[in-house]
């Protein structure tokens, strides 16, 4: 029997040879075509992208990229500026998924800094992703010199430590699995992370090294990269087995020639590794003898939203994507009964999203139910991994101006004042004139006071005692008791106002910024000039959009910083 040809609506592409095998009946279709995207997106060196574009590097036809566009837009994936599309921080959520159910960074992360510190040398961990090495965690020293690769990316295993240690429990399929990948892409252009390859090498010397090592690797359970991926860069890296026995990861310790060859960083730092093998070791045991706890529920895409743009919305992507972050609301492997719960999809529908995951490679089926593979952290994540807090905020900034016409802006607490980190200004004639990197004593500024407001009691106290309260203007607050009572105002309303007491004419609105714990991190503020309303009428039009712009900031802040660390430094 032959299969029909897909009509170019139903071609969806391919991420990588291995899965141009055909779908199953079952698969979902719109589920492929909206990872097809994503993928597409995230393998673009561009940030932004346009439909046509994406049309042509997917083969699916435009009219089907522009309703997966819509429904990743609506679903908060995607952000549109104009006809130019962009990826946006709460892609990572996907990723995120992955790297809770795989449990290992955070059992081993605190692990790895631990050893970074010790040794003062960078620290990563790998998972075997097919024939590649997959960072999971980075604990970066900031003055090496060599690339450190980011959280999500991909290296071919013969061009790193961790590599040769993966590959010595290879199957012959495996085996030929990469030889097959290094014919067929003999410049690793699947690997957008690693160093371009000239061309230059010989690839039967590429090929014997790689087999010494593995071989090495056997012998002394220990990996060395000698500057393999990167002139400059010297590893060592051990396994780390599991409580069944099987190698889970590897751990590698980063130096830089300017500091060590390879065999005096595996002489200085093989001792410490070791003991932090065999505490990673120890707590992947005990984190094995205490079982997850049973999954809640994980918020699902509004189901209003089918109804709101009709047949623009792809609802079975919509609950695909339901189905991969469910995946990762546990450690482990997660039954169909308990996906269908934690989504409230129909088994049916449920069974057949994670058909289509495990084709796409990213989810694999086990006995005990469907687990993530790293395979996902393609879906973005190294690059959003890099935004900054300003990067992350503009884009509410922005959208905020867009409401309400005025100036926005973040800023946090540094030590006294409070320091702009993003800034959307609106186009009007009357502007203040503030950048960022601009300090304000945090007293006199609204976002200041949300700031200082949300300090343990003796905090605030100490830093009313501490500073000199200006008169900017015949309207500043001065004194302490003012002051402090302006403070106990902030932090009961969750809000503040400061009308007039830094500039005059000025009035400043802000709200807090908080993280996933609730606690604040930074303030959200609109500037506006007093002839723009009475201070109750722009607390009535502005702060509703304020603190939903402060919610979505802090959102996206708590999403990218998950398993990337604080971005406020
Ligand atoms: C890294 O963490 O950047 C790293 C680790 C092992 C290598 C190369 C790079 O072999």
């Amino acid at each position: 029997m032959t299969a029909p040809s897909p009509s170019p609506d139903e071609a969806a592409a391919s991420p990588s040879p291995d899965e141009a095998t055909s779908p199953p009946d079952e698969s979902v279709r719109p589920l492929e075509r909206g990872l097809a995207v994503l993928r597409a997106m995230a393998a673009d060196p561009s940030p932004r992208q346009r439909a046509g574009d994406l049309a042509r590097e997917t083969g699916l036809a435009r009219s089907t990229v522009d309703r997966v566009a819509t429904t990743l837009t609506r679903l908060g994936h995607l952000r549109s500026d104009g006809r130019d599309l962009m990826l946006t921080p709460r892609l990572m959520e996907f990723g995120n998924a992955y790297l809770a159910s795989c449990g290992l960074p955070e059992a081993l992360a605190p692990h790895a800094s631990a050893l970074a510190d010790r040794l003062d040398e960078s620290v990563s961990i790998a998972v075997p992703d097919e024939d590649g090495v997959r960072f999971i965690t980075q604990a970066p020293r900031r003055r090496t010199m060599a690339v450190s690769f980011r959280i999500g990316d991909l290296l071919p295993a013969e061009r790193c430590a961790p590599g040769a240690l993966f590959a010595t429990g290879w199957t012959e399929a495996e085996r030929e699995r990469r030889l097959t990948r290094r014919r067929t892409d003999p410049l690793d252009s699947r690997f957008p992370a690693a160093p371009k390859r000239t061309g230059a090498e010989d690839d039967r010397e590429v090929e014997a090294d790689f087999e010494d090592r593995v071989r090495a690797a056997r012998e002394a359970g220990l990996s060395v990269d000698d500057q393999l991926i990167e002139p400059g860069l010297v590893a060592v890296a051990l396994p780390v087995r599991g409580p069944s026995g099987a190698t889970v990861c590897a751990v590698s310790v980063v130096s830089h020639t300017s500091r060590h060859t390879a065999p005096s960083l595996v002489e200085h730092a093989l001792p410490h590794l070791r003991a932090t093998v065999d505490a990673m070791e120890q707590t992947l045991r005990s984190q094995a003898s205490t079982p997850p706890p049973p999954t809640d529920a994980v918020a699902t895409f509004d189901s209003s939203l089918k109804e709101e743009l009709g047949s623009g919305f792809l609802q079975s992507l919509a609950r695909g994507l339901d189905v991969l972050r469910a995946l990762g609301s546990r450690r482990g492997t997660m039954s169909l009964a308990d996906t269908a719960r934690a989504t409230g999809l129909p088994r049916a529908t449920a069974r057949r999203a994670l058909i289509t995951l495990q084709h796409l490679g990213y989810a694999a089926a086990e006995p005990d139910g469907y687990r993530l593979l790293p395979r996902v952290m393609d879906l973005g994540f190294p690059r959003l991994s890099q935004l900054t807090f300003a990067q992350i905020a503009r884009p509410h900034l922005a959208a905020l101006v867009e409401q309400v016409h005025e100036s926005a802006s973040v800023a946090v607490l540094d030590g006294d004042d409070v320091r702009y980190v993003a800034r959307v200004t609106a186009s009007r004639i009357m502007r203040v004139d503030i950048t960022v990197g601009t300090r304000f004593p945090a007293y006199a500024t609204s976002m200041g006071r949300v700031l200082l407001a949300a300090l343990p009691e003796q905090e605030r106290l100490d830093h009313l005692s501490r500073v000199t309260p200006r008169r900017f203007t015949p309207h500043s607050r001065t004194t302490v008791p003012a002051l402090s009572h302006a403070l106990a105002t902030a932090a009961r309303d969750g809000w503040a106002l400061v009308d007039q007491e830094l500039e005059e004419g000025l009035c400043s609105l802000a709200a807090p910024v908080t993280d996933n714990l609730g606690r604040v991190i930074a303030a959200a503020n609109v500037a506006l000039h007093t002839s723009r309303g009475t201070p109750a009428r722009i607390r009535d039009t502005v702060l509703p959009p304020l603190q939903e712009a402060a919610r979505r900031i802090g959102d996206d802040l708590a999403v990218v910083s998950r398993f990337t660390g604080s971005r406020l430094r």
